[in-house]
């Protein structure tokens, strides 16, 4: 619900507020985010103090107790006299570097917007309420766009700048989001890694000055995630006010918080300012990414659910919002490059017997793909793999009753190969300086309208040339010598950012095209994790690390803002790839099933016993497929703290159904005995555990539930729970 009067904004979810208020001088003031307060205008708590050192802007005269350096504000300036984190900054043809926001007027308009090439929540069911700022000395607008999605606890937030003056203005920062905290006790949890072990997060509080992760990458990265938490000291998974801010983008980011001197808080989050100038001639826009916020005053648990439910509903999109997705079987770690037809369709015969429903063929189809050296960029079959092409293939998959998929990297170019022989000036390389190459590999322009025309042409050959269900579209290098062949010099600083739009454009006309095929996205597995991914690819491969043990982390810090069945998981042959270890096909499975669940490996090189549990495996999971995507999820255990066992948990939305999986630890002599206390039943229900035992919720959750005692490392249990009614 939206409410404005006044110069007074205030959205409603439905428990949360949202307020701003147009103050002295037309500065829009934010007064409060959290837990719901109805009828009140907040701006009471705003307090007007000379503070020295905290310059005063001309208009407030002699009062000395208006500065920008203090009051809370709903989208920072700078140059100004706010000295904290800048939301804006402008660049003025004399130079000057400075942005200076007073409040115009406002509109509130049904349903929820949409921003023209950059995904977006969606939602006729929500409300959007458009506030205008001006910078009058630069002729900019500021539209501030809030979106209220009521039911889910949402509120999005985007900025579009207009030039309305008659001089090219440069834009060297926007950020999508401004949030100021009136107080200084919160930690900041940041979701960071590296290749093959992405979105640890990291806890810590707030200490004076400014604390910032991103990414200048090109892509969101593995180093961290576009995703973070503002909370209160003592919050946890069941308890204390927590807030969440996700970046609906791909490119380079900055999420940074700040604990001034007057101990407030200040977040930002949006593109990152590191080579970002945009020009925007007279008359021209520039929309930001759009950021989404969320709060509970219950717990990281309750904010997880919320994002969770707000993702699968209203951000990816039909048809795969809410629909079951198929079990899968991926080559590549069983075959990497050497393979050909038959190779491939041997692996497919052994393993649509185990009830696996997808077979997707990885890198290494096309053009003279032997190796990672060559072949990026020539999007068309390799006969001599796959004589036929890709329909003789396909077919003897269909006929196997499979699904049948494949890989593509669209935004990469190999030296060796045809494309890079007619279109050096294709790549991203800075005339002069030696190249930088990434996995052998250098990265297209995608900025260029033509070379995604190109590379959209080839694929869309590729795709329409046999019947593909799936796509899994990869990205296998950061970005580094950016510059591009097609951009003026003092246009350069748009390069990074018009390559995200031209891939977003890429992608949703593959959607439009291919409206009824799954695209998985990846990059070195888990390295454009991110939700503007997610608007497009409603699945992403999330760790080129399959190592189980490894995953329940990688998975634990994942699921704080992405739900379940946005997580590529699968079953890996043992010795692990990436670890050396080796865990039981039982406990690799449980671990994958924490995500959209298939197999990387050659099925007729296990045992029959592990062929057994692959059947048993795929079925159970069919089986539970709604209550581990559409259910609430709950982390019992936090896997960081090497305690005997990782535990998690999915119960049904009406709470009669609920499945808890569990995995044990290395082993060790004298284990402890633990009872495991589920969590989100309803206490007055009373359950069958695995179709035996039947208690109370209340006892489940209060007393716990019985662990058996691990004997051997890495074991694993699921206990389904069904009420009795
Ligand atoms: C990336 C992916 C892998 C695989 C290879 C193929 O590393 O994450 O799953 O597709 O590329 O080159």
């Amino acid at each position: 619900m939206i409410q404005c009067g006044k110069g007074l904004f205030t959205l409603h979810t439905r428990h949360t507020t949202y307020q701003m208020k147009a103050g002295a001088h037309g500065v829009l003031l934010h007064t409060y985010y959290g837990p719901r307060v109805d009828g009140c205008d907040l701006s009471y708590r705003i307090r007007y103090v000379d503070r020295g050192f905290s310059p005063n802007p001309e208009e407030a005269g002699e009062d000395r107790g208006f500065s920008l350096d203090v009051l809370p504000q709903e989208y920072s300036g700078c140059g100004m006299g706010d000295f904290r984190l800048p939301s804006l900054d402008l660049e003025l043809p004399n130079g000057s570097r400075a942005a200076d926001l007073r409040y115009k007027s406002f509109r509130v308009e049904p349903g929820k917007y949409a921003l023209e090439g950059l995904p977006a929540f969606w939602g006729e069911d929500g409300e959007t309420l458009v506030v205008v700022l001006e910078d009058a000395a630069a002729g900019v607008e500021a539209e501030l766009y809030y979106g209220v999605l009521e039911d889910y606890d949402i509120i999005t937030r985007a900025v579009k700048l207009i030039n309305r003056g008659s001089a090219a203005v440069k834009v060297r920062q926007a950020a999508s989001l401004c949030l100021d905290f009136q107080r200084e006790d919160l930690d900041l949890i940041t979701f960071d890694g590296k290749h093959v072990l992405e979105r640890r997060p990291n806890r810590g509080p707030l200490l004076p000055g400014v604390r910032s992760v991103g990414s200048v990458r090109g892509s969101s990265s593995h180093q961290h995630n576009p995703f973070v938490i503002l909370c209160e000291h003592g919050a946890g998974e069941d308890h204390g006010l927590c807030y969440g801010a996700a970046l609906l983008y791909s490119g380079n980011f900055q999420a940074a918080a700040e604990r001034s001197q007057f101990e407030n808080i200040r977040l930002t989050l949006g593109i990152h300012p590191w080579h970002f100038c945009w020009t925007l001639a007279p008359g021209e826009g520039f929309t930001t990414p759009e950021a989404a916020l969320c709060c509970s005053k219950d717990g990281l648990a309750v904010l997880s659910h919320r994002f969770h439910r707000a993702i699968r509903e209203r951000l990816i999109r039909d048809p795969w919002a809410g629909r079951p997705r198929p079990v899968l079987i991926n080559n590549w770690e069983a075959t990497e490059f050497s393979f050909d037809a038959e190779r491939l369709v041997k692996i497919a015969e052994s393993a649509a017997p185990l009830g696996i429903e997808l077979f997707v063929m990885d890198d290494g189809w096309f053009g003279a793909r032997n190796s990672d050296n060559a072949g990026l960029g020539d999007w068309t079959v390799n006969g001599e793999k796959l004589p036929g092409g890709l329909e003789a293939l396909a077919s003897r998959i269909r006929a196997l009753g499979m699904q049948f998929g494949l890989w593509m990297e669209p935004e990469m170019v190999n030296e060796d190969s045809a494309l890079y022989r007619a279109h050096p000036d294709w790549a991203l390389q800075i005339p002069g300086r030696a190249k930088v190459r990434g996995r052998q590999q250098l990265a297209l322009d995608f900025s260029r309208r033509e070379v995604r025309e190109h590379i959209y042409g080839a694929l869309k050959a590729v795709l329409s040339s046999a019947d593909v269900s799936y796509v899994k579209w990869d990205v296998n290098r950061s970005l580094a010598a950016v510059w591009s062949a097609a951009l003026p010099p003092e246009r350069q600083g748009e390069t990074y950012h018009r390559c995200v739009l031209g891939l977003y454009s890429m992608l949703e006309q593959m959607r439009r095209d291919f409206p009824h095929m799954l695209i998985e996205g990846c990059s070195g597995g888990g390295g454009r994790f991110d939700a503007g991914m997610l608007y497009y690819t409603p699945q992403i491969w999330c760790s080129d690390n399959t190592d189980a043990m490894d995953r329940l982390r990688i998975q634990y810090g994942t699921s704080f803002c992405y739900p379940v069945c946005t997580m590529g998981a699968h079953v890996s042959a043992v010795p692990n790839a990436q670890t050396g270890r080796s865990v039981s096909m039982e406990t690799r499975g449980v671990a994958a099933m924490h995500g959209t669940f298939g197999y990387e490996m050659d099925p007729a090189e296990i045992s029959p016993e592990e062929r057994e549990t692959v059947l048993r495996q795929t079925a159970f999971f069919k089986e539970h497929q709604g209550l581990i995507y559409q259910g609430d999820y709950y982390r019992l255990t936090d896997p960081f703290q090497n305690g005997p066992y990782t535990a998690w948990e999915h119960v049904s939305p009406d709470k009669r159904e609920a499945l808890v999986s569990v995995v044990s630890g290395p082993v060790q002599g004298g284990p402890p005995l633990r009872n495991l206390r589920l969590k989100g039943l309803d206490p007055e229900l009373c359950y069958c555990v695995n179709g035996e035992s039947s208690l109370p919720g209340s006892a489940l959750m209060e007393a716990g539930w019985p662990l058996p005692m691990p004997w051997g490392d890495y074991q694993s249990w699921q206990f389904y729970l069904t009420a009795i009614s």
